[in-house]
């Protein structure tokens, strides 16, 4: 158990609040993830699903964490087991860390390929690249044998020093600033790509709604990424709660938090899937999407070599700022639960993310013996992507949605969301507690049973 006397720092202003939530939201999970499955799951029908998810599931699920963290003030184990020291809901924390893990493990590679698309932008490689050299580039930063690998050891080195130094408000404070500016250059991308011949075309494939293309499998993925969307079902949010100032107005802060994050991830889609039809492309390219649309949409544009470095120099940043959010929760896990020292901790904790996060990494080259290895037919990569967003996640909602739902009194949940009755909030409480007892937990359960053939 955590210490009383254990000061736990609180973010000063409630637009501090907001910003360090979104610092952790707003990732690669806006830039690269929500167009590639969007591509690939069939655009506007997977938008729609993935809206309801948000509305019904997330933001219920984030009032919950914010409750959870700022009424203990703890670690998200501590927290849970400050409230219920009994029954399963520690398996809350314990999942939570895992996840933590398996999404690192993907997710600094993925930062890796971020970084490097700096130093390429630099070197100039990308200006007058056809689609057909941008795959090609794409493909060997991914598949070749070392070069990935020294990358995603500089994206987990660099979240590691922010920790290890103990500057990271100092990060979230400068990406109050940096934020703006990406939004900016996402917006300057937006224009290109819709003054582009044909752009239209890519409007309609995402927000045309084909009703026919939702399927099980669009609606899981739909669901995983509106956890992982909003840094939902491990613990972050719990954690950032126990910053929060006690004037806070939470069920404010969550609302404006998804509607940000989802607008920054709808304007990533208008830069990029208006390009995609313009220039002849597949939506369906994969993971590879971003990284071979965005240099083609600066291309011939004035100082379009500037603009795609300062792209992925920002988009850098938001990954590491959601690296750091992740990173945080398990080495706080163990200097506060286990009493180890911050340095140990994090010194044990990024070598775990570096030793497996390499094996993710050789699994994306195909004459490497590792991508041979795939347990349910998944390679590593997809294997802890999968694994994290549409299992572990989800399924820790789930469980943190019964607990706020069932566990904790209701009374209290009403005293601490409207800060003890100084919030005018009372009909928005009682519509999250409806949505918390009886549509949340149910629309997730709905989705478990279905994918084990139990129902549906
Ligand atoms: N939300 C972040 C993104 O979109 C990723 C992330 C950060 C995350 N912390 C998390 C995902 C906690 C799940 C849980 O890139």
């Amino acid at each position: 158990m955590e210490k009383k006397s254990l000061e736990r720092e609180k973010f000063s202003t409630g637009l501090a609040v907001f910003f360090a939530t979104l610092s952790s939201t707003v990732g690669l999970g806006n830039i690269w993830k929500f167009p590639y499955l969007t591509g690939k799951y069939g655009g506007g029908a997977f938008l729609l699903v993935y809206f309801i998810f948000i509305l019904l599931v997330a933001i219920p699920v984030m009032v919950s964490e914010l409750y959870i963290g700022r009424k203990t003030r703890k670690n998200p184990i501590g927290a849970i087991y400050s409230i219920k020291p009994k029954g399963p809901w520690k398996l809350i924390g314990y999942m939570g860390i895992l996840s933590a893990f398996f999404i690192l493990f993907f997710y600094s590679s993925v930062a890796g390929w971020i970084y490097s698309y700096i130093f390429k932008g630099l070197s100039g490689v990308f200006s007058n690249s056809s689609f057909k050299d941008l795959d090609n580039i794409f493909h060997q930063t991914v598949s070749a044998p070392i070069y990935p690998i020294i990358w995603q050891f500089v994206s987990i080195l660099v979240v590691s020093s922010i920790l290890l130094l103990g500057v990271k408000n100092g990060i979230e404070r400068m990406t109050k600033l940096l934020m703006p500016l990406l939004l900016i250059l996402i917006v300057i991308c937006d224009i290109r790509s819709l003054t582009l011949p044909g752009a239209m075309k890519g409007l309609t494939f995402i927000f045309k709604i084909d009703f026919s293309s939702i399927t099980k499998e669009v609606i899981l993925m739909a669901l995983g990424l509106s956890f992982f969307k909003l840094s939902l079902g491990m613990g972050t949010i719990i954690t950032y709660g126990s910053y929060f100032t006690s004037d806070n107005n939470m069920m404010a802060t969550a609302g404006r938090v998804a509607l940000s994050d989802t607008i920054v991830s709808l304007l990533a889609g208008i830069a990029i899937f208006p390009a995609v039809f313009s220039f002849g492309m597949a939506p369906q390219q994969g993971p590879g999407l971003l990284f071979k649309t965005i240099p083609l949409v600066f291309s011939k544009v004035p100082f379009g070599g500037v603009l795609i470095v300062l792209f992925f120099l920002l988009s850098a940043i938001a990954a590491t700022t959601a690296m750091l959010s992740m990173l945080e929760v398990v080495v706080t896990y163990f200097v506060e639960e286990k009493k180890m020292s911050r340095r140990k901790s994090l010194l044990i904790c990024s070598s775990i993310v570096l030793i497996i996060g390499v094996l993710v990494s050789m699994s994306q080259n195909g004459s490497n013996p590792i991508s041979k290895i795939k347990p349910f037919g998944l390679n590593l990569f997809d294997l802890f992507d999968q694994a994290s967003s549409n299992v572990l996640l989800p399924l820790g909602g789930l469980l943190i949605a019964l607990f706020a739902g069932y566990i904790v009194n209701k009374k209290d949940i009403e005293t601490e969301l409207s800060n003890n009755g100084k919030l005018k909030n009372h009909a928005l409480i009682k519509i999250y507690i409806f949505l918390v007892r009886y549509i949340t937990p149910i629309l997730l359960l709905i989705i478990f049973l279905s994918m084990l053939g139990v129902w549906g």
